[in-house]
């Protein structure tokens, strides 16, 4: 019974951690501590800055199994994958780590113990090598392992001088050497054939001493170190009594899984096939599952070409349909376990894997044809022209490398200088034409930085602070190298966990700062021309220059907020169309941290029960506490699926769908096309509330609403001022409705007796400032009853006057009711005298005294008014006088 790889795994953790080790899971294989690194290629990586000193960590020794891809940037092996027994793009480094706690002695007694004791490895098979200068280490592995001098082996290259790149942490080290046997050819390591496959380094031990800066020793590390790297696969072999990584288990079983859905043999002319697969597989499920997505830039790219490489090779294998996604489930079950990231994001890499060979099948045949065609008549060693493979990476989709490897067999290569030229014609032809279609000028200076600095990479999806190198500045719209504090300025990087604002989503805020004392606050980001991310920062403290490393971070508890109302505008969409048809579709949308507004198309206002439901019908999706989901896809088989799409939006070839909650027959509640960041699961929304609904153009509404902690708050403020009336009206805030209803009942009742009550006051005797009704007055030997009314409702002038006719028998009557300062009158002449005065008459003198026009009536009651109350008395006098005048012309 030999050991398996997850036995091995489990067994040099355990190791380490019984010895006083903190077992660290792996990191992310995305970096989150060097922008200039693509992917995490060594178990150190993230802990450099625990061996610089610039971070502390709760403990001084540590060991992992560390994640690892050496594909793209400067560790490359994609090439040889296939074709070799140990390259790989992705493997598992073990390593255990002191961060100036022990040094040399303690590293190499725990390796000996390890690999003699525990594992039982023949001493006789092991070989060490030194730093050609390093006596210690020299005298150390003699004493601890008792091995012969001619097996420790001085080296005077940079094979024992580890580094982990042009700057940072650096040490002597010493490797150990497995013997696979004197049937495999190849010499001990130093010696002329030590390229062979005999001797195979299983473990490298880094004494960690030494810091470097453009590749020159500039200091030492605040104390010795050690960081110790074995690669899983290789040991695998080992203890497993093999020769080739891709006899070990876990390579075995995924490439039985490739042999039985091909239906094809595992070796022979197919090996290399099986091996690209396999590996690439393991490569393309562990990125995704860190979430890197297949793109056209960047790490995205890098995947891209790793998951078409090994699509070429199903095809080559005779896969009529898409392969590498139903291999998932053998992936999962050899490795799920010791990485639960693996399962968790099964369903993700199944899709991503599926959309990508679906869509990379519609071009590679024909691709494969024109290659054919192209290399017809090609003899070993014979080059195939640049403009061609650019033509199978500009129209079929071949990465570079994917051409490169379908030629290897045959022995041709491709003209990589050709390859780029047509590029940067191409570029240059892109430009012109972009010149050309009347762009704005303001836009020029964000093209020109996008050619130059290429497009940003986008990490916020999955990580809310990382670093990265700056690229360029601006300010004020023109470039600058550098920038001091109290300035503001725009600051582009290679990389960024910011949202640039995109989508109806607002732009990230944060802070950026650097070790050497910069300290800037982000107020917005924004993007340029769709890939350019900017950054406008106002910098407190310190400088910051082209060139510099710095490290981002986003507002996270803005973000949060943003994320939470994001997903709901998604919940929110579908939940309108629910309930009001699918005519409903967005026309506008801000998702802010405070906040989310949502424009629909829909004709008229929506009731107050239409949005309870719709936000009923959100709440319980939160409830639900569903996951999001995302995916790549075409655009075409995203609006296939029932992605809900904005109509004259133009989208990419590539669009990002968002799923999200669930309906109770299990169907996906939300699918929408979209590039915006959401929460991971609907609960984390916590609570949806609409707060208003309102018109914005004819046809569109619009529905505002709240989520999470700015609901709850809302909600509260509600209840405190519910509290507030309920204290004021002295009673329970469940009673406020009906005692509410009760005043305002009472006050109307109240408000009718005080208006019979002035009205009776003031026809019978006394006005309602208090002062007595006068008895009429004669004038011109009639009666004459006038009167001013303060406050006097308007609207029972008419009966008042009436009541005032019939008291006097035969006369005038008349009275002024002044409210708000303005004047309302009414003139009423008894039947008996309509003869001799006309009430309408009358009143057009009272309006005109009292700056008003018009008015009108009978002969017996006219009514009217004028805006000036103060003139009321002036208007009694002119009736008076124009009772006198017409009794004087009669
Ligand atoms: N950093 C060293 C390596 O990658 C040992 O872990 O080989």
């Amino acid at each position: 019974m030999t050991i398996s790889t997850n036995d091995i795994r489990r067994s040099f953790l355990d190791y380490f951690g019984s010895n006083g080790h903190r077992i660290v899971p792996s990191a992310p294989l995305v970096p989150q501590n060097d922008p200039t690194l693509m992917f995490v290629n060594a178990g150190m990586v993230p802990f450099k800055n625990v061996f610089t000193g610039l971070e502390t960590r709760p403990y001084s020794t540590a060991t992992s199994s560390q994640k690892c891809v050496r594909a793209g940037g400067k560790h490359n092996d994609l090439d040889n994958v296939g074709y070799t027994a140990r390259h790989h793009t992705f493997f598992e480094m073990l390593g255990n780590f002191s961060f100036g706690d022990y040094f040399k002695e303690q590293a190499i007694t725990h390796a000996w113990t390890l690999l003699t004791k525990e594992w039982g490895l023949p001493a006789d098979k092991l070989t060490a090598t030194v730093f050609h200068t390093d006596d210690q280490a020299f005298d150390l592995w003699k004493k601890i392992a008792g091995l012969p001098d001619h097996r420790i082996i001085r080296i005077p290259t940079k094979d024992n001088f580890w580094a982990m790149g042009a700057d940072g942490p650096c040490g002597p080290c010493s490797e150990i050497f497995y013997d696979h046997g004197d049937h495999i050819p190849g010499g001990p390591p130093g010696s002329p054939d030590e390229d062979g496959d005999r001797f195979v380094e299983i473990w490298n031990l880094v004494f960690m001493q030494h810091v470097q800066e453009a590749d020159a020793i500039v200091g030492d590390l605040p104390r010795p170190s050690i960081d110790t790297g074995m690669g899983l696969e290789r040991v695998a072999a080992v203890l497993q009594g093999v020769h080739d990584n891709y006899d070990t288990d876990t390579f075995k079983a995924l490439i039985a899984a490739s042999g039985a859905l091909t239906h094809t043999a595992t070796d022979g002319a197919n090996q290399a096939s099986h091996r690209v697969i396999a590996d690439h597989l393991r490569c393309a499920g562990f990125l995704v599952a860190d979430g890197v997505l297949p793109a056209n830039e960047g790490r995205g790219y890098v995947l891209r070409r790793i998951m078409r490489r090994a699509m070429r090779h199903a095809h080559i294998l005779g896969a009529k349909e898409p392969l590498m996604h139903r291999l998932v489930p053998a992936l999962v079950t050899e490795m799920g376990a010791a990485y639960p990231e693996l399962l968790r994001a099964q369903p993700l890499i199944e899709a991503t894997l599926q959309q990508e060979e679906t869509r990379f099948r519609q071009t590679l045949d024909k691709g494969l044809r024109l290659l054919d065609d192209a290399t017809t008549g090609m003899t070993s060693g014979d080059v195939l022209a640049g403009e061609t493979a650019f033509k199978l990476y500009d129209t079929y989709g071949f990465p570079y490398d994917l051409t490169e490897d379908a030629l290897r067999v045959q022995g041709f290569r491709v003209d990589r200088a050709g390859f780029d030229a047509a590029m940067t014609e191409q570029k240059r032809a892109a430009r012109a034409a972009w010149k050309g279609s009347g762009a704005k000028a303001s836009d020029e200076l964000w093209f020109d930085l996008a050619e130059e600095v290429g497009a940003t990479e986008f990490t916020g999806y999955a990580s809310d602070t990382g670093q990265g190198v700056v690229l360029a500045l601006v300010k004020d719209g023109a470039r600058v190298t550098s920038a001091t504090a109290g300035e503001q300025v725009d600051v582009i990087v290679n990389q960024t966990p910011f949202y640039g604002e995109s989508g109806g989503q607002v732009g990230d805020a944060g802070t950026i700062a650097s070790e050497a004392g910069l300290a800037a606050e982000v107020s917005d980001t924004s993007k340029q021309l769709g890939k350019l991310w900017v950054h406008h920062a106002r910098l407190t403290a310190g400088e910051i220059k082209v060139g510099d490393t710095v490290t981002l971070a986003i507002d996270v508890a803005r973000r949060a907020a943003i994320r939470a109302n994001h997903s709901a505008t998604h919940l929110l969409h579908e939940a309108l169309r629910q309930r009001l048809g699918t005519h409903v579709a967005q026309k506008g949308s801000l998702v802010a941290p405070e906040r989310l507004r949502f424009d629909v198309s829909h004709p008229n206002a929506m009731s107050a029960e239409e949005l309870a439901v719709a936000e009923a019908a959100v709440n319980a999706q939160i409830r639900r506490n569903g996951a999001v989901e995302t995916r790549l896809m075409t655009p075409d088989d995203a609006i296939q699926m029932g992605a809900m799409a904005l109509f004259g939006e133009k989208y990419g070839d590539e669009v990002r769908v968002v799923s999200m909650g669930s309906e109770d027959d299990g169907k996906t509640y939300s699918i929408e096309l979209c590039g915006g960041t959401h929460v991971t699961a609907l609960g984390d929304i916590g609570v949806f509330k609409i707060v208003g609904e309102s018109a914005v153009s004819s046809g569109v509404r619009r529905v505002e609403a709240l989520t999470g902690e700015a609901a709850r708050a809302y909600l509260n403020a509600r209840d405190e001022k519910l509290r507030e009336a309920a204290a004021t009206l002295k009673t329970a805030p469940d009673d406020v409705p009906a005692r509410v209803a009760a005043l305002v009942e009472e006050r109307r009742r109240l408000e009718r007796e005080l208006a019979e009550a002035r009205k009776a006051l003031a026809l019978g005797g006394g006005g309602a400032g208090g002062a007595a009704a006068p008895g009429p007055e004669t004038v011109a030997g009639v009666a004459f009853a006038a009167q001013v009314l303060d406050g006097f409702d308007a609207k029972g002038l008419r009966g008042a006057v009436d009541d005032s006719k019939a008291r006097i028998g035969s006369g005038v009557a008349m009275l002024v009711a002044v409210n708000d300062g303005r004047a309302s009158v009414a003139v009423g002449v008894t039947d008996d005298l309509v003869g001799r005065f006309n009430a309408v008459d009358l009143l057009k003198r009272a309006v005109a005294a009292l700056g008003g026009q018009g008015g009108g009536g009978r002969p017996d009651m006219a009514q009217g008014g004028g805006p000036d109350g103060t003139k009321a008395s002036a208007a009694v006098d002119a009736v008076r006088a124009g009772l006198e005048e017409v009794a004087a012309s009669a």
